[in-house]
């Protein structure tokens, strides 16, 4: 699969990593950066994702930051994006199941990389519900629309 990979200053590290593993598993990165621990503002690398994630490019997208939660703000904003900011396997595997997440945003700071690698694995491997959870994914492409 191809994945988009972006990070801020406080998840450039984990985003290292996750890029690294990603590889070894076969998938086709896009790195977009932050390339170093240098300060930057994670909205710039949350759109450079999700952009990418909504016109086709690549068809998921990962995002780290101090807590995943500003990316996942960003990233929502881009129409066709739903990101999720998961805290274990289990709600990983549900943004997926649940909620057909297409851009996964993990904390940089509050989880080893074992934790990482375990989330965006359980997200990877989770095929989407279908069925009553479609329905629910359509009302919230529906409200894209106004
Ligand atoms: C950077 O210090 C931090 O605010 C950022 O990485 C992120 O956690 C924002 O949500």
């Amino acid at each position: 699969m191809r994945i988009a990979l972006g990070a801020d200053h406080a998840g450039f590290p984990g985003k290292e990593k996750l890029v690294a593993h990603l590889r070894q598993k076969g998938h086709r990165v896009v790195d977009v950066g932050t390339s170093s621990d240098e300060s930057v503002d994670y909205p710039d690398f949350a759109r450079l994702v999700a952009d990418r994630v909504a016109r086709g490019d690549c068809r998921r997208g990962v995002l780290v930051c101090g807590t995943g939660i500003g990316m996942a703000i960003a990233a929502n904003k881009v129409r066709g994006v739903r990101a999720a900011a998961a805290w274990s396997p289990e709600t990983a595997r549900l943004a997926a199941e649940h909620n057909d997440a297409n851009v996964l945003c993990l904390s940089g700071r509050l989880f080893s990389d074992r934790q990482r690698f375990a989330m965006l694995d359980a997200w990877l491997s989770t095929p989407f519900g279908g069925g009553r959870h479609a329905r629910r994914v359509r009302k919230i492409v529906a409200m894209e629309k106004k």
